[in-house]
């Protein structure tokens, strides 16, 4: 179901990797920003990152002192284009938009 499915996981840890590009996620999904979602959900100094190449991988980090928390994508849409809008993935890592 999209609404569970799209609230993805807290990362347990931090690659410290993947803080040197957190992402380039703006310029692609197709109407989602992830690492807008981040900024909504937790604040501005935070980034999106991802564990993983697949769908449900990205999670959010403090880039001020390394935090991770799970990023809601259905809160994402619904605060941007309005409460009927949740998050669907066509099937990859970059594949995220809303409806
Ligand atoms: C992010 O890190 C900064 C620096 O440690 C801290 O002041 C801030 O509270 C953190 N933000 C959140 C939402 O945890």
């Amino acid at each position: 179901m999209v609404a569970t499915s799209a609230l993805l996981g807290v990362a347990a840890c931090l690659v410290p990797a993947l803080l040197a590009a957190p992402a380039d996620v703006d310029a692609r999904g197709g109407g989602i920003s992830i690492v807008e979602a981040c900024h909504q959900q937790f604040g501005s100094t935070w980034a999106a990152a991802h564990s993983g190449e697949g769908k449900y991988d990205w999670y959010c980090v403090n880039s001020s002192n390394g935090n991770t928390g799970g990023v809601n994508l259905n809160d994402y849409c619904a605060r941007t284009y309005g409460g009927g809008s949740v998050a669907v993935n066509g099937g990859g890592l970059w594949d995220w938009r809303c409806t």
